[in-house]
């Protein structure tokens, strides 16, 4: 499994917002937005699907293009709720997308995580393309059967790419076991879980930093 962390100063700029605790929920989010969008790009690098076409510039020259395949739009999948914020510029920056929520919520006792919305289509192609995104994978419980939940409908792990703010060794660990051939694109791989299920350092809690 890939864990990729790009060494990139708005990359850390905007970790470093999302992790402070006097950063309010409206900058929160916007951090937050920022990376996502910027962790999309460097996702999205050799990855996207191309065609290579012919357009005419306003001088009526003939150059040689190349344009993301509008027949493979990569099919984004937030994770409710806090990874609706991460890829809420997903459609900005890619130009064909389609998106499908998915709900988890975890129990605070007993850290698993429990389903409540699901908008997956029920049949998925090999082919298909998956951007999954959650700013948090802590035990890794949650994102594990958001993969899981993709794999069983017809997607291959190899054709999936996770976005995620900061992540977690017990999520990485579960990931790699389960998925060896999953790519991971995150700000900051952090220190260990703590006894609450909370990333330390970390960021708090997501969801509630920015929804309140
Ligand atoms: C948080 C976070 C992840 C999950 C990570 O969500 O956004 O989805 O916990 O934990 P795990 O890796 O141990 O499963 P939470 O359940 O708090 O829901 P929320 O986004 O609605 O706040």
């Amino acid at each position: 499994m890939l864990v990729y962390a790009p060494p990139h100063p708005l990359i850390k700029h905007w970790l470093a917002i999302m992790r402070a605790d006097f950063t309010p929920p409206p900058m929160f989010r916007n951090a937050c937005a920022e990376l996502g969008r910027l962790l999309l790009y460097e996702a999205g690098r050799d990855w996207l699907p191309t065609t290579q076409q012919q357009v005419v510039t306003p001088l009526g020259h003939t150059a040689e293009a190349e344009l993301c395949d509008p027949t493979r739009p990569i099919k984004v999948i937030p994770i409710l709720r806090a990874g609706l914020v991460l890829l809420e510029c997903s459609a900005q920056v890619l130009p064909f997308q389609q998106t499908y929520h998915v709900g988890y919520v975890r129990d605070p006792d007993s850290l698993q995580a429990r389903p409540y919305l699901n908008k997956l289509p029920a049949a998925l192609s090999p082919d298909d393309l998956f951007l999954v995104a959650d700013p948090m994978l802590a035990t890794g419980g949650t994102v594990v059967q958001v993969i899981e939940d993709i794999v069983s409908r017809g997607g291959r792990p190899e054709n999936i790419r996770v976005v995620a703010v900061v992540v977690a060794p017990p999520a990485l660990k579960k990931l790699a076991d389960k998925f060896p051939g999953l790519k991971v694109f995150t700000a900051m791989i952090d220190e260990q879980v703590d006894e609450r299920g909370y990333i330390v350092p970390g960021l708090g809690d997501a969801g509630d930093r920015a929804y309140g």
